[in-house]
């Protein structure tokens, strides 16, 4: 049994498909231990609740110090003695400690094909905004391992998405969660489960 954290911020939407998919059997043998969100107002904690799976909130706004924040965000994810943290949608940087600890344990999707549209400042619709101002036709969505860089670790799995005449970001977003991310972050723990995972040399090998 692959058992999970899942990290939110927002919506939940992907949240919601990996819930959905775990249901479904799309996701083999996970169950996730906990949702944990920096935000006591997001509707994916609702989603949590109402799927009954343990929610908590850990936001840097009630500690003293960011490194207070994160020895405490640590320890209470520790508690929970999962094998895989999956960020979906977490807009707080992980600590580096966190990621020693979790070392390729930790997977994000982003809403771009990484390289392009990444790294700090791209979050959110800033990344659909600047694949619109770019003018490329193709965009679309990575999972990737966290590693001490902003969307720089190891890519897992990526899925394209046309970009269509008249696209808005918000547009383009739901066309991306709704044909990439919803897709591809369920695929990537289903595969993460069965074993088929590993990191060589820096790069992701699926044994399929
Ligand atoms: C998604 O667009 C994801 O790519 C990005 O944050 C958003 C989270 O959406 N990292 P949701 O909370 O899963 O609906």
């Amino acid at each position: 049994m692959l058992k999970l954290a899942v990290c939110v911020s927002g919506g939940g939407t992907n949240l919601q498909a990996i819930m959905d998919a775990i249901d479904s059997g799309a996701i083999t043998d996970t169950s996730i231990e906990v949702v944990i969100s920096n935000n006591k107002d997001a509707y994916a904690l609702e989603r949590a609740k109402a799927h009954g799976i343990h929610a908590i909130c850990i936001s840097p706004k009630d500690y003293e110090s960011r490194a207070a924040f994160n020895e405490d965000f640590l320890a209470q994810l520790n508690s929970y003695h999962v094998d895989l943290v999956v960020l979906a949608g977490f807009l707080v940087v992980i600590p580096e400690q966190m990621i020693k600890e979790y070392r390729n344990r930790i997977i994000n999707i982003h809403p771009s094909l990484i390289p392009s549209f990444c790294g700090t400042g791209y979050y959110g619709l800033k990344v659909h905004e600047g694949a619109l101002a770019r003018g490329v036709k193709i965009t679309g969505a990575t999972v990737h391992f966290v590693d001490e860089g902003t969307d720089t670790g190891p890519i897992i799995l990526q899925k394209a998405v046309a970009v269509q005449e008249g696209d808005t970001p918000e547009i383009l977003q739901r066309r991306v969660m709704e044909e990439a991310e919803w897709k591809i972050m369920p695929q990537a723990i289903d595969l993460i489960a069965r074993g088929k995972v590993s990191v060589v040399d820096g790069h992701v090998k699926i044994s399929e």
